[in-house]
């Protein structure tokens, strides 16, 4: 039907009779001239239609935003003065010999050629719609040539396609599962993976020695902005590897896409911090390094002091105190402090003391609380200057991480501290537990390999020890993680008691990887890159949704097919289920 792209029809098609098919992205009358700007996946071009042929000016009068049409016409230059230079086709306009109109559209439930701020629940419940949008099909585009690549430097590297069950066993990755109820085996149901993360390593067990995929992974999770329930992984792994082989595998590969696609330069190789640092500094296993903004340590000071609000935490082997001076903030506002207080308090913070350092002295609702020289010492660690304030978190660690942590982004941005450009780093070092409600938890997942010599260190002290694991960190985003995986079963049964999880319950949900575990299992380890918040990132997106062709919603659901939605009652019997009334009501 065809014979050009519309927006590929440039001067090199000088004179030639062409053949365009598209939707009429817009049509403007002009002194008795109509021009229609024809869109396709490639782009517009304007093409004219001029009453000396009636016929075909009469159907172009009928023409409206969104019909489908056929035009073929002659590639003629554009006027003098009429040239637009922001288009690929701006040169050239198709003078318009016939036009067939291929199909009509309804009056639409947004302009597509123009920018409107339609509520994205609209945007979602006509996603195909939305999708005709340029900026949209061109954030598809771009995510096609992130996983072109990708998948061209893993192949070129000896690395083999494999695909993994999407009907399995749970698989944890400390969301809830997906389940999916069996027909054959009434009461029982298969768990969509949460990532492949056990086919992954029983393939390396398999002797595959280097495995991809790009994969879907299921978690039903509370969702948000870098956040969906069904998002895709860059799954890795490999053999005999170690963790700085595949970390440097990894950069190369990462290095390699930012320069083809977005010709930027990458560190080589990547700064590395530990998991201890980044904490200690940023507040945050995942920092964003654009900031130069960073956390001081300042407990020492304030054991002694007595404001309670501070040596109470400082006192406290599990309690932090902390101060994040603001270069140029002491002019921040009573209301800006307010709002800020508001803000760490979501974080569970119980307050947010400060100190302005204004020319003419100190200004602080907690100076009569510190000596004079607790206040200088404070002021010398932090290196504040006149003009400058400083805020104070004192509270249990993982409070002041989290609440000066979230302060020190909101703070960055809205003074316009964040620097241009890319920053990417290693997160290594992870303690192996997590200590919460008194129980151990995974801090990556319970296959990865600690950091011991031998088994006694891991039981003696589990909470000292750390993991084999590495986070790929990129503007304050996760975009990866990884590690070395536990390759014996004696250890991987030793994790798994120390988790929680009695040997039968072990043996009932991994005894498959237990058995696996003893036939002669390779050292192996791997990683897996969040793909969609790649393609966020590269796209300067602000939402994860937008780099989804159809993604759902922040509650999980998808506003286009109105999934999930109530079955038929014959269904649920087939799979011997029942609604209960209290789930309905839910
Ligand atoms: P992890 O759970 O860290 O590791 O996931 C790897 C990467 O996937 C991305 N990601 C998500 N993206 C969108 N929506 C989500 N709900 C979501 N959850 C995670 C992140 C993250 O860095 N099996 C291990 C990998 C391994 O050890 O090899 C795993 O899944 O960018
Ligand atoms: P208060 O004694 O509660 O009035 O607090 C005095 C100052 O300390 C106020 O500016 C509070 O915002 C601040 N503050 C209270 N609790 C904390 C905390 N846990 N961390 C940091 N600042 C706090």
């Amino acid at each position: 039907m065809r014979s050009h792209y519309c927006g590929q029809t440039t001067t090199k098609e000088l004179d030639q009779e062409i053949q365009l098919v598209g939707w009429v992205h817009r049509r403007r009358d002009h002194g008795g001239v109509i021009f229609i700007d024809l869109r396709d996946r490639e782009g517009l071009v304007q093409v004219v239609i001029s009453p000396s042929r009636p016929e075909v000016f009469k159907l172009a009068e009928s023409l409206r935003n969104e019909f489908v049409v056929q035009v073929k016409g002659r590639v003629r230059r554009r006027p003098e003065g009429t040239v637009n230079p922001d288009l690929a086709t701006g040169e050239v306009e198709v003078d318009c010999v016939e036009l067939i109109i291929l199909n009509r559209s309804a009056p639409l439930p947004f302009p597509i050629d123009e920018y409107h701020d339609v509520g994205e629940e609209t945007r979602l419940h006509y996603r195909y719609l939305d999708l005709r949008r340029p900026e949209m099909l061109s954030r598809m585009t771009f995510r096609a040539s992130i996983t072109r690549y990708l998948r061209r430097f893993l192949d070129d590297q000896g690395f083999i396609d494999i695909e993994t069950p999407f009907l399995t066993k749970a698989t944890p990755e400390g969301a809830r599962d997906y389940l999916v109820p069996s027909r054959t085996k009434p009461g029982s149901f298969f768990a969509l993976p949460q990532s492949p993360q056990q086919f992954k390593q029983l393939l390396m067990m398999a002797g595959m020695d280097k495995y991809y995929q790009i994969v879907r992974c299921f978690r039903d999770e509370d969702l948000r902005a870098d956040r969906q329930p069904e998002f895709t992984q860059l799954d890795i792994e490999t053999s005999f590897l170690s963790e700085i082989e595949i970390q440097q595998l990894m950069e190369e590969m990462i290095r390699g896409l930012f320069k083809t696609l977005l010709n930027v330069s990458l560190p080589n190789p990547f700064p590395r911090l530990s998991y201890a640092e980044a904490m200690s500094r940023y507040g945050s296993d995942k920092p964003d390094l654009r900031i130069a903004l960073e956390l001081v340590d300042i407990a020492d000071l304030l054991k002694e002091v007595e404001f309670k609000v501070f040596s109470g935490p400082a006192n406290d082997p599990h309690g932090r105190v902390a101060a994040l001076c603001v270069p140029g903030g002491a002019g921040i506002s009573r209301k800006e402090i307010d709002d800020y207080t508001q803000y760490v308090s979501i974080f569970g913070a119980k307050g947010l003391a400060y100190i302005k350092y204004n020319a003419d002295g100190l200004q602080s609702p907690i100076l009569k609380f510190i000596p004079e020289t607790v206040v200088k010492s404070i002021i010398e660690r932090t290196q504040a200057k006149v003009g400058d304030i400083i805020f104070f978190g004192a509270d249990k660690s993982a409070i002041v991480n989290d609440a000066l942590g979230a302060l020190r982004l909101r703070v960055g941005q809205d003074r316009g501290l964040v620097t241009e450009g890319w920053r990417p780093l290693w997160v290594v070092d992870f303690p192996m537990f997590e200590t919460g409600e008194g129980r151990l938890a995974a801090c990556h997942h319970p296959f990865t390999a600690p950091q011991i010599k031998d088994l006694s260190e891991l039981i003696q002290d589990p909470t000292q020890v750390l993991a084999r694991a590495y986070d790929m960190v990129l503007n304050g985003s996760e975009i990866g993680g990884g590690s070395i995986r536990i390759n014996s079963s004696e250890i991987q049964m030793a994790v798994f008691r120390l988790l929680g999880i009695s040997e039968e319950a072990a043996q009932e949900k991994f005894g498959h990887l237990l058995t696996a575990l003893t036939f002669g299992c390779p050292p192996h380890g791997g990683i897996a890159f969040g793909l969609d918040r790649l393609a966020m990132l590269m796209t300067g997106s602000t939402s994860i949704r937008d780099v989804i062709a159809f993604p759902k919603t922040q509650t999980a659901t998808c506003p286009l097919t109105d999934a999930p939605s109530p079955v038929e009652t014959a269904q649920l019997i087939e799979l011997g289920i029942r609604i209960t009334k209290k789930s309905e009501e839910k």
